[in-house]
């Protein structure tokens, strides 16, 4: 799978998201409190555009009576239906066994060790063996 650099991290701002385009994909990338995830942005309903579904977060209850809000900002609701979607995960809210988007890894680099330049030679692993030397190519 590929690497692609998406954004500089202050473009996506805590409780914000950005629409990507990957190839023929659109994908929508969350910061949630400062971690990042990624979803493609078609809802797996109808296609309703995740990136412009709201967010929201869980309300959990102990007992009658008692209630918590939880994970504020990490449930995305598509704005066609209203299903919800873990961002954490991609699997949705009522169904995560059958229901999910899917979901991609994101990771935050150093600039630095992005810049290596797509110049590569290729290489190969070398080994000795009885003074043999063998080439695995
Ligand atoms: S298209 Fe997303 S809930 Fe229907």
């Amino acid at each position: 799978m590929a690497r692609h650099v998406v954004a500089p991290v202050g473009e996506i701002p805590p409780g914000g998201r950005k629409l990507v385009r990957i190839g023929e994909r659109a994908i929508v990338v969350f910061n949630v409190q400062g971690e990042f995830f990624a979803l493609n942005n078609r809802c797996p309903h109808k296609g309703g555009s995740l990136c412009h579904g709201r967010l929201s977060g869980l309300v959990q209850s102990s007992e009658p009576g008692q209630y918590e809000y939880t994970r504020r900002g990490e449930i995305i609701r598509c704005p066609w239906h209203s299903w919800e979607f873990d961002i954490r995960t991609g699997k949705s809210w009522c169904d995560p066994q059958r229901l999910r988007v899917r979901h991609y890894t994101v990771t935050v680099e150093p600039g630095a060790a992005l810049v290596e330049g797509p110049y590569i030679a290729e290489t190969f692993p070398v080994t000795i063996e009885n003074e043999y030397v063998v080439v695995e190519a």
